[in-house]
């Protein structure tokens, strides 16, 4: 059997790691490689990501790059089509939500190669997401749905999908926190920034909500000015929010702020070294709500929703959408969290990926 894992952008690396360890360990039985669309390029973005996570040099990269939605999701549809002529897998593993995913679903489903789709049954309800379309897509003509959480299975039954193609596996990029917490801890990153355990904050910002715009971006910044006169904060910024930053010329306000370190985005050790060391987390991305939910720590989530409801069950997510108030008494909450006693999700157990190799073996 011939399987390709696709990644393309960040949070694509952390769940496809596992997964190729895994898959790799049964190679008696199952070819596998790896399709690298290109869509995130720059070393901190993408390739950081392979050298420490131990993922081979991917087998095609097509380097689609940055563009519009349409014509990113074109070029990974035309590229990607070129490899499954050449080589065709019987099976296509995508993860996530991105363009790359759907892009590369849709053109596999039409070649009659099966998708199946890692992180399924999520769902924001917000069709103002790009993510929320590529997901409701991709579920829809994925052959297996591998959920995370529990809400995912809700979804997909709530949408009429077939059960017998749905589990509950738990969660590839939980997997990777297991894997190298040891090491994740050992690396004392946050050190080197001059910064004190349990004392700063760690922010990242990239979803076009709340950096496409000078008005959203200025709420931020009174925010932040607000936030650090009460701890340090470290902002490993997205290319996307530093680029909008710099052409709403508020690149000065930011700077101006005392106590705010903005930072170039770091790889994936440094990244969760300031995130274990932190007092608490302000952040709009998805697996950041999931990994702090693993770790116990607390999340301020600046988004109006989230597709991960189980990280609000748990108690260490709050989703405060970008209301200036809301989130000054959400930075007062994280002051009174207690991390004492608190257990993980169970499902998330470092053991999801072997459970998708099992499933694929005996499919
Ligand atoms: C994408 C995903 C989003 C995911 C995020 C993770 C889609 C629709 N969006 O958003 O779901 O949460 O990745 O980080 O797939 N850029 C660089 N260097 C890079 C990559 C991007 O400078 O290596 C800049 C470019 O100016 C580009 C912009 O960032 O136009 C946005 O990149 P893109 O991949 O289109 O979307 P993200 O915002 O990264
Ligand atoms: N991450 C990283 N370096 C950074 C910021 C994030 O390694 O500077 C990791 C983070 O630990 C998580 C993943 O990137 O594993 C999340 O990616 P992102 O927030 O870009 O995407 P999303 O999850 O929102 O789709």
């Amino acid at each position: 059997m011939k399987i390709f894992l696709v990644g393309g952008a960040r949070p694509n690396f952390m769940k496809i790691a596992p997964l190729y360890r895994e898959l790799k360990k049964k190679s008696d039985l199952i070819e596998t490689k790896i399709i690298h669309t290109g869509q995130h390029y720059d070393y901190s973005m993408s390739k950081v990501f392979f050298e420490q996570l131990g993922l081979a040099e991917p087998d095609y990269y097509l380097n689609v790059g940055s563009a519009s939605h349409a014509t990113q999701t074109a070029n990974i549809m035309m590229a990607v089509e070129k490899v499954f002529e050449q080589d065709k897998p019987d099976w296509l593993f995508v993860v996530g939500d991105v363009n790359s995913t759907i892009a590369c679903s849709l053109t596999a489903v039409k070649m009659g190669i099966k998708v199946a789709h890692v992180e399924a049954g999520l769902r924001s309800f917000d069709m103002d997401m790009p993510e929320e379309i590529n997901r409701i897509l991709t579920d829809r003509i994925s052959s297996l749905l591998l959920c995370s959480e529990p809400s995912g299975i809700k979804n997909l039954r709530a949408e009429g999908y077939d059960m017998g193609k749905i589990f509950l596996v738990g969660n590839t990029m939980i997997d990777t926190v297991a894997f190298h917490l040891a090491d994740i801890k050992k690396n004392d990153f946050y050190k080197t920034l001059d910064l004190k355990a349990n004392s700063y904050a760690c922010l990242t910002l990239h979803r076009p909500s709340n950096v496409d715009n000078a008005d959203s971006l200025l709420n931020f910044y009174n925010i932040l000015d607000y936030a650090a006169k009460e701890s340090e904060i470290v902002f490993p910024a997205h290319p996307r929010t530093v680029k909008n930053i710099e052409k709403f010329g508020l690149k000065e306000k930011f700077d101006s702020i005392k106590n705010l370190k903005i930072i170039e985005p770091v790889g994936y050790f440094e990244f969760m070294n300031l995130v274990v060391n932190s007092k608490f987390i302000m952040t709009d991305s998805g697996g950041i709500q999931e990994e702090t939910t693993f770790l116990g720590i607390p999340c301020i989530t600046l988004r109006e929703n989230t597709e991960r409801p189980i990280t609000c069950d748990k108690g260490t997510n709050k989703v405060v959408g970008t209301d200036f108030n809301k989130v000054v008494s959400a930075i007062k909450w994280t002051e009174v969290f207690s991390r004492s006693y608190y257990i993980a999700p169970l499902i998330w157990d470092g053991y999801a990926a072997e459970r998708i190799t099992e499933i694929i073996v005996n499919y």
